[in-house]
């Protein structure tokens, strides 16, 4: 239910971000920006909660993105929860105010949502690798892993987020470990542009069962769901044999291997109508500052193990079954996990 009285304000226009945002300068309050394309879980929320406490103003920015999907991807039927993401920002506004144990300084002040057009004034420039138009390319980081089987996806979610910061001019912004390749494109973005910005990262929020809360999680439908939850358990696996002290990239990346091997052997032997397959995109190793590929890991600096999957539409859907958002397309999905530098 959306409040009668919301207590955030919603804007649509970049001046009117502007006309919002100027008087904040002068009075050198603090504004923290969290970006977003809505559809918003515990994910989302921690990081304005976040923001709250190092911020006297958060701005959350809701925008679909076309940039960053690609041609074939699911722009179309990605979820939009307008009311939903209002709501929940206006009940954790409420909870900053009452005092957040302590936690808050600042409130969930704007929602920043424009239109397509907004964000690209003279026309969107289109989804395809060819088109032409005014992009933000990190080059060799956006080629690798997530921008190997997403060619466009960086480049979108690069210049958007140059947009979104030259709109809101913010001190500081918020963005989630569970994209962690996102989180280095942004600190290079920020480092490399010579933006004026603190980039701070939140931990990945995850469900019960360990898998990463996502957006996305609503087209898998509850069999797959169940299935889903292999990768952060591949990922937890690779992430204990460093933890009890094993650095080979050979014999980490096989604990995530075999747990994936497992469960796609044990799914084989069930009726099609009970099993959940998937494909393995990619596992990855890599240092956590630049995404390059490691081989042994430096226990100083630690590294990042990551996979993404594709989840198989289910065989034999049953009369009734919960196929998830959008009839239950392939889902791609992405975990990892940071392993931390040791001390002796
Ligand atoms: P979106 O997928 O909506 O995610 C917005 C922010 O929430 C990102 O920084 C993402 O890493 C973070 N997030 C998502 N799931 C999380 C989880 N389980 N735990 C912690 N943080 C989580 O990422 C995007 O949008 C877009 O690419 C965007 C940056 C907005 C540019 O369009």
């Amino acid at each position: 239910m959306i409040s009668q009285n919301p207590r955030i304000t919603v804007l649509r226009t970049v001046q009117a971000l502007r006309q919002w945002r100027d008087p904040h300068r002068l009075a050198g309050r603090r504004v923290g920006l969290v970006p977003t394309m809505g559809a918003l879980h515990g994910g989302h929320l921690s990081l304005v909660r976040l923001a709250a406490a190092q911020n006297h103003h958060v701005v959350v920015s809701i925008f679909v993105n076309p940039a960053q999907f690609g041609a074939q991807e699911d722009l179309s039927s990605y979820p939009r929860t307008w009311d939903a993401d209002m709501a929940a920002l206006e009940t954790l506004d409420r909870e900053l105010s009452s005092g957040d144990g302590g936690r808050a300084m600042g409130k969930v002040s704007a929602v920043f949502a424009p239109p397509t057009e907004e964000m690209y004034p003279e026309g969107f420039p289109g989804q395809e690798v060819n088109s032409k138009g005014s992009f933000v390319n990190i080059t060799p980081l956006g080629e690798v892993l997530e921008g190997r089987s997403r060619p466009t996806f960086f480049r979108g979610v690069a210049t958007v987020c140059m947009k979104l910061f030259n709109a809101v001019q913010p001190e500081a912004v918020y963005f989630g470990q569970k994209d962690a390749q996102q989180t280095v494109l942004i600190r290079k973005l920020v480092r490399d542009f010579l933006l004026p910005i603190d980039v701070v990262v939140g931990p990945t929020m995850r469900e019960e069962d360990g898998m990463a809360a996502s957006s996305r999680n609503v087209y898998l439908g509850a069999r797959r769901r169940r299935g889903a939850r292999v990768l952060s358990q591949a990922l937890a696996a690779s992430s204990a044999k460093y933890d009890v002290g094993v650095n080979s990239r050979a014999d980490i990346l096989d604990a995530a291997n075999s747990v994936l091997d497992a469960y796609l052997v044990a799914e084989k032997s069930k009726l099609p109508s009970e099993r959940v397959k998937f494909e393995l995109d990619y596992l990855s190793l890599a240092d956590p500052d630049k995404m390059e590929e490691v081989q042994d890991v430096d226990s100083s600096k630690g590294a990042i193990i990551s996979g993404a999957i594709r989840m198989l539409p289910v065989e034999e859907a049953q009369p009734g079954e919960d196929l998830g958002h959008g009839g239950g397309p392939p889902v791609r999905l992405i975990d990892n996990m940071l392993l931390l530098p040791k001390t002796r």
